[in-house]
């Protein structure tokens, strides 16, 4: 049965009719027409769907809509400032990170939600933040470098 919710999106305040159920990756894509976050597996395993939630990375596609009311939820395509790139978009593209570019929406919103909490991460600590996104492409040295970059 669906509802009217409310949600906040890249800074807007958004109304919809929606089964509360639906899976937040579903409502942005569908509803909204973002379409950074893609869908991967469906299962929370890929990383591909990522979004901010309250500055923190976190899959959306088995997160029922319902629940990120209260939440500011950000898309990649909310992270730049007006035509200013965000710092981690503008060093994926001088360390030439992205290949397919299926994954880059999972790794840069992990790296962003990453240099949120620890400005200055060592490798290791790159390493755990986007462990949770699989590149099937090998790009991973390039774009351990790229979140390297935009630490400095
Ligand atoms: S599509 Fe959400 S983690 Fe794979
Ligand atoms: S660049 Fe293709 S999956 Fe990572």
């Amino acid at each position: 049965m669906e509802a009217t919710l409310h949600l906040r999106v890249n800074g807007q305040s958004h109304r919809l009719t929606v089964d509360p159920a639906t899976p937040l990756l579903y409502v942005l894509r569908n509803h909204l027409q973002l379409n950074g976050p893609k869908y991967g597996c469906g299962l929370q395993q890929c990383g591909a769907c990522m979004v901010l939630l309250d500055g923190k990375a976190q899959p959306s596609c088995l997160i029922a809509v319902e629940t990120v009311q209260k939440q500011e939820i950000t898309t990649l395509e909310g992270i730049a400032q007006g035509t200013q790139l965000h710092p981690v978009q503008q060093a994926f593209i001088d360390e030439q990170a992205a290949q397919c570019g299926y994954c880059l929406n999972g790794m840069i919103l992990s790296a962003v939600s990453l240099l949120n909490e620890n400005p200055k991460p060592d490798e290791a600590a790159i390493r755990e933040g986007l462990e949770r996104v699989l590149c099937r492409c090998g790009t991973q040295s390039r774009i351990l470098r790229a979140v390297k970059r935009a630490s400095h």
